[in-house]
Order: C-alpha cells, then sequence, then structure tokens
C-alpha cells in the first residue's frame, strides 16, 4: 500500500497527526544547527528545541532524526529532522529518513517541504514514498500504522502539478519494485505478461503479446531459445503509448527474464536468489509506461519486454547451439548464462526493423561485471549519441538516481568473432580482454543500426541489500525515476 502525500495549510500544530516534524538545517561553521519553518509552534507544545538539539548533539546533517515527546500535547511525537545544506539530494535523504522514522506513527505532518522552489517539494514528496514501500509475503502480517502525510504549505495549490506528478512516478517505482520483488514461483513470462496487459490497459496503453508460437513464426531466435528450457514458455510484450500529434517515437527495452538460473551453464546457488529480480529492467518499462498519461508525455513511446525463464530443463539450448535472432544475425551461444543479451538481441532488432524509432533505450541487469565496476549505486549508461548521455545522465541527477557513462571500446569488439556464427554470445578468452559489462554492450550495438540508442546495465543499483535513503531491501525499481524524468522533460 503507498502512503498518500498531501498538502495543506499551516499551522502544524493544527493538522492535529501524531507525529509532527520540522526540518533542522547543518550548522554554518561553529553555530549551532538551526530549526526551520515550524520551529516556533514545536515551543508552545512545551519542546525547548534549541535544548533538545544540542543535548542530543545533532548537528543538522541529512538524515538525522531527534525524536522527542510533547510535553504540551499528550501523545504527540515531535521529530526533529537533519536536512543539512538543504539541497535536493540532502532532502531526499531528510525525507528518507522521515518516512522511516515516522513509520509506526498514525498520522505525520511536517514542514519540512514548505517554502521551497517546486522541484524540491517534489523531491520530498517522492522520497518520502519511495521510503514507505514494503513487500511481505508474511502469513499475518500489520498493515504499516503510516497511511497519510501532509506536507504543510504556504500555497498547496500552487504546488498541485509537482506533488501529482510525484504520486505517480511513487505508485510506478512501488509497481517496478512490487513485479521484481514476486518470487519466480508465481512470476512465469506468462504471469508477467499478464500483469503488463492489466496494468497497461488501465493506463491507457495498447498492449500486445506474443506467444512462443507468434514468436517462433516472426523468429524471436533469441527469446525462444533463452526460454526453452523451462516448462513455462516465454512472451514477448509490447507496449504502447501513442498521444495524438507525437512527434516522436521512443522505444524502451527493457530484459524480463523471470528467473536466472544460468541454464545449462549453472549458476553457483548462492548467486541465484537474486535471480528473482532478473527481470528488475522489463520491470522498470512495465512501470514507465503505466506513468506516461499521468505525466502528460507527447512523445510517441513503445515498451518492448522479453520475457523467459532461463532454466537448464530436458530441452534447454546447449552451450556451442547456434541461434537466429529477429531479423537475422545468428549467435554461438557458449555460456547459457549469458542470456539477457539473447533475448534483448530479437527486441532491440525488432525495434529497428519494424517501429521506425527515433531513439532506442535499453536496461538490463545484464552483467555481475557492471557493478564491479560502479558498486550497487550506479547504473552503467553506454550510448552512441552524446545528447542522449547529456539527456539521460541530466535526468537522472534530477530524478534522485545515479548514472555513470561508460566507454563502448572498439578494440574490444573482436572479442565477439565467432568462427561459425555472427556472434558468440561471450567474449573469447583467450583475448583476456575482461570488461563483461563492455562486452555485453558491444553485443547489443550490433542490433541497433544506426538509430541513436542507449543501454542502461543495471545489475547493480536495481537490487539493494539493505534499506538505505529512498531504496529499500531487495528490488528498488531503478531506471524508472530516470525515464519518467526524461521522458517529461521531452515534452
Ligand atoms: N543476470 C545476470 C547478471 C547479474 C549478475 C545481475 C549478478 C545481477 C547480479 C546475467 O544474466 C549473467 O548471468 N551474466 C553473466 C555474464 C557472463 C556469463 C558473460 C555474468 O555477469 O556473470
Ligand atoms: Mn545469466
Ligand atoms: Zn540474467
Amino acid at each position: 500500500m503507498t502512503v498518500v502525500v498531501s498538502a495543506r495549510r499551516g499551522p502544524l500544530s493544527a493538522t492535529g497527526a501524531a507525529a509532527l516534524a520540522v526540518p533542522v538545517s547543518a550548522a554554518a561553521g561553529d553555530g549551532p544547527p538551526m530549526a526551520g519553518a515550524g520551529a516556533a509552534e514545536l515551543a508552545e507544545l512545551g519542546v525547548d528545541v534549541p535544548a533538545v538539539l544540542a543535548a542530543e548533539h545533532a548537528d543538522g546533517k541529512p538524515g538525522e532524526v531527534v525524536s522527542v515527546a510533547a510535553p504540551g500535547r499528550p501523545g504527540t511525537r515531535v521529530l526533529l529532522v537533519g536536512v543539512g545544506d538543504g539541497t535536493e539530494p540532502a532532502l531526499r535523504k531528510a525525507a528518507a529518513a522521515l518516512a522511516r522514522a515516522a513509520k509506526s506513527s498514525e498520522s505525520l505532518a511536517t514542514t519540512l517541504a514548505q517554502g521551497r522552489d517546486p522541484a524540491s517539494v517534489r523531491a520530498i514528496a517522492e522520497a518520502l514514498g519511495f521510503a514507505s514501500y514494503r513487500f511481505t509475503r508474511r502469513s499475518e502480517d500489520s498493515p504499516p500504522a503510516l497511511a497519510r502525510i501532509d506536507l504543510v504549505l504556504d500555497s498547496p495549490a500552487r504546488l498541485r502539478k509537482q506533488l501529482d506528478a510525484a504520486a505517480t512516478v511513487v505508485d510506478a517505482v512501488h509497481l517496478a519494485r512490487d513485479l521484481a520483488n514476486t518470487p519466480s514461483k508465481q512470476k512465469s513470462p506468462e504471469w508477467l505478461a499478464e500483469r503488463a496487459k492489466a496494468v497497461g490497459a488501465a493506463a491507457g496503453l495498447s498492449v500486445t503479446v506474443r506467444d512462443e508460437k507468434a514468436m517462433a513464426a516472426e523468429g524471436f531466435g533469441g527469446v525462444l531459445a533463452v526460454g526453452q528450457g523451462s516448462s513455462r514458455p516465454p512472451r514477448f510484450v509490447e507496449m504502447t503509448w501513442s498521444p495524438r500529434g507525437a512527434k516522436r517515437h521512443v522505444v524502451l527495452v527493457g530484459k524480463g527474464i523471470t528467473f536466472d538460473s544460468g541454464g545449462l551453464s549453472l549458476k553457483p546457488p548462492d548467486s541465484m536468489p537474486a535471480m528473482k529480480t532478473d527481470m528488475a529492467g522489463g520491470a522498470a518499462v512495465i512501470a514507465t509506461m503505466t506513468a506516461l498519461r499521468a505525466l502528460g508525455v507527447t512523445a510517441k513511446v513503445t515498451g518492448l519486454i522479453p520475457m523467459a525463464e532461463n532454466l537448464p530443463g530436458a530441452n534447454a539450448t546447449r552451450p556451442g547451439d547456434v541461434i537466429r535472432h529477429y531479423g537475422g544475425l545468428t549467435s554461438e551461444v557458449l555460456n547459457t548464462d549469458a542470456e539477457g543479451r539473447l533475448v534483448l538481441a530479437d527486441a532491440l532488432a525488432y525495434a529497428v526493423a519494424r517501429l521506425e524509432p527515433d531513439v532506442v533505450v535499453d536496461i538490463a541487469t545484464l552483467t555481475g561485471a557492471a557493478s564491479l565496476g560502479l558498486g550497487k549505486r550506479h547504473g552503467a549508461l553506454y550510448t552512441t549519441s552524446d545528447d542522449l548521455r547529456d539527456a539521460l545522465v541530466g535526468a537522472a541527477t534530477a530524478a534522485g538516481e545515479r548514472l555513470w557513462p561508460m566507454p563502448l571500446v572498439a578494440d574490444y569488439r573482436p572479442a565477439l568473432d565467432s568462427s561459425i556464427a555472427d556472434l558468440r554470445n561471450i567474449g573469447r578468452r583467450e583475448l583476456n580482454i575482461s570488461g563483461g559489462s563492455i562486452v555485453a554492450a558491444l553485443f547489443l550495438r550490433e542490433f541497433v543500426a544506426d538509430v541513436p540508442w542507449a543501454h542502461l546495465d543495471v545489475a547493480g543499483p536495481a537490487r539493494a541489500d539493505a534499506d538505505e535513503d529512498e531504496v529499500t531491501k531487495g528490488a528498488t525499481g531503478f531506471g524508472v525515476r530516470t525515464f519518467c524524468s526524461w521522458l517529461a522533460a521531452r515534452g
């Protein structure tokens, strides 16, 4: 369930909320941290803010939360939330920490957003939503107490659009997390395709699903090869947002491996549980598509999600097999665990051949190597267009996600030469090139012809090991915020 964040006029104490939160700016130089809007009201409730901050050795750094009772109003908690220097990243951290600190309160009201610029208000509203996310399959569970947050603002009506956009993006990120956190026992390709249909229809999209027979008829050999080791057949989902008068066509492609065992090139046991989220890229595309109408996106956007379960069943693809992708290029499959690129290749080739895209962007939990280099909080960005790089990095930064540009090293390309097919699906080891994330990106590039293209390898940031700032343990929904920000900005 998503917490509802709504705006209202003050004063803070008139909201009657069980928890009241006020921002505290970081100390400037040797001075004490400074409480912001609403602090005077707290004095009336019997809270001596400067004394509390001093006693707690608070310094107002973003994410710090000091909690005290309000003697003047029994049952009410007062939360003093560090906002550091008040920049957007600091406010996101602060709002996320506040949502966690208040999660057992019945209701929360805060002046955190009061007097701030529209982008900051939106960042705060989003962060409160993102950090309130929960996924559970316990037999008995108490629902989260905190269902509603009031943002105290001077003129709530003027910020309506920002708050609506924030709610849209929060819902989309939560959808992406829900899909990726769902165990693969339930999440077959067929199930995921049905979910895409349902949420797509509700969001004003047209959605078509190709089953394994349709894929065979049209030559989607990569998706079929990856899916053939499972008793649960693959699917190819196409979701379309087609507003009247659209001048550009953006195609988003998301890796939809509903479970990645590695196939016959089986993964070690410890690497497997996380592979229920190997469709996180696909989930990000599905979720982004559901937000386009509410965000007023004027471009035509198509989302393609090749879905397959990579299992080592009796009919599984064998190392050494050669497969034929959509459009005709062939791959020698030397490692069945390098399956993401095989399904993406079909989708990219299909986009280029059939959809007349102006730009194609794919997102995939493609290689462990990407997170070796960049860690768990940055997505690796590869692109053939400097403009696209700047636009995506800018959109990510504005939305509170982090992308880092990586090189498409031409000298590494020979590692993908096969002696019997157009390409091999893993780099030739003798060449000792390493750079697994780059080599995977070079493989994908073979399928996009000259269409401007970007690839996001999100194997690192698609999952979190623990609750931290705006992300929650498990699937993070990475990419949804960047895509929403990028597509809304393009008009
Ligand atoms: N889904 C994995 C990549 C991955 C690994 C995502 C860890 C998240 C966490 C992908 O299909 C894979 O297995 N990649 C291989 C490629 C290799 C066989 C060339 C990898 O990264 O080891
Ligand atoms: Mn794999
Ligand atoms: Zn995979």
